[in-house]
């Protein structure tokens, strides 16, 4: 069920079920970070591996230190900037938090979400969420109410509806584990503003051990094939009828317009981000074989967004 009612979420959270959450970034599947039995069930339904863990949600910023021990200066800096918001840190685990949660790693990761209707949820628990994105494992995340009840409404029982993620992106991980922090995925935060407090990122965005599935080749994936790059070339090569495409700004003549896409049309990238995700999906519906579509500039959101663009051109 999609309604409003921050109480009648509450309620449910409060006995153990797992409920679909509004964020900035992407809709959550939230469930109690603290019992075990609700966190399972978010394993459950969104048929995620056991080994990929969940981010710890959280509605006040000096809950940090009550889940994360040992926090750099450094850290603290890009919290009280960036939170609430679009950025998760991955900082050593508190005694409090499971090893389920984390998957077994030290570090347990941590945001603090900006969206005021999840704030006032978090605000009315006694205990914060786990919520990883509300989609089944490997599919696009969801940015609207709509998206979750299409794949996940007969799994659960409320799904409280913010209106559409503003970001469009997941959060920017950065994790604090070692002596410098490095980057562990790109997301609705652009790294040239987390770098301005901490100096330049190192990166480990790509990775086939499961520590990040947001890190896996292939995630994010619609069902249809996705072909990356110049758009213009790649339609000397298919029927313009039997494509459909995803462009940043661009119109194509050939190809009929309830086929096509653009990204923003003046170029924006916040707003293209915005869009991303529900673009691939009203594309994944279409009765094409192809989509066609191109890389943003690699500033900004455009970092991310190329991300999530290359992981779903890649092959499941
Ligand atoms: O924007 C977001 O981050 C959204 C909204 C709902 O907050 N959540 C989200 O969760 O994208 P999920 O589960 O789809 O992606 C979380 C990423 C995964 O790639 C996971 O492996 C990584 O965070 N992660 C979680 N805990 C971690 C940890 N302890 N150490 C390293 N990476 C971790
Ligand atoms: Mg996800």
């Amino acid at each position: 069920m999609i309604g409003t009612s921050v109480e009648k979420a509450a309620e449910y959270l409060r006995a153990g079920e797992a409920v679909a959450i509004p964020t900035e970034t992407v809709y959550g599947l939230a469930a109690n970070a603290l019992y075990q039995k609700a966190v399972t069930r978010i394993f459950e339904i969104k048929d995620r591996p056991r080994f990929n863990p969940l981010i710890l949600h959280i509605g006040d910023i000096d809950q940090i230190n009550v889940f994360a021990e040992n926090i750099p200066e450094k850290a603290f800096e890009l919290v009280k900037k960036f939170w609430p918001g679009p950025l998760t840190l991955v900082l050593k685990k508190s005694p409090l938090i499971s090893d389920l949660l984390t998957a077994g790693n030290e570090g347990v990761a941590i945001r603090m979400p900006n969206h005021p209707l999840s704030l006032e949820l978090l605000k009315k628990l006694r205990f914060p969420l786990a919520a990883p994105s509300a989609n089944p494992f490997g599919y696009v995340s969801p940015t609207t109410a709509l998206h979750v009840e299409r794949q996940l409404g007969d799994k659960i029982p409320y799904i409280l509806d913010g209106g559409q993620s503003a970001v469009g992106l997941e959060s920017t991980i950065v994790s604090f584990l070692n002596d410098e922090p490095v980057l562990l995925r790109a997301g609705g935060l652009a790294t040239e503003e987390i770098e301005k407090i901490t100096g330049e990122l190192k990166h480990r965005t790509h990775s086939s051990s499961p520590l990040a599935p947001g890190q896996l080749a292939s995630h994010y994936s619609p069902d249809v094939k996705i072909i990356l790059g110049d758009i213009k070339e790649n339609l000397k090569k298919y029927a313009p009828e039997k494509v459909a495409i995803l462009s940043l700004s661009e119109q194509f003549t050939d190809v009929p317009v309830q086929q096509q896409i653009q990204l923003s049309r003046t170029g924006d990238l916040a707003e293209a981000a915005r869009n991303l995700f529900a673009s691939l999906r009203s594309l994944d519906q279409l009765p094409v074989g192809i989509i066609l579509a191109e890389l943003v500039p690699e500033i900004g959101l455009g970092r991310a967004i190329n991300d999530r663009l290359k992981r779903a051109a890649t092959p499941k």
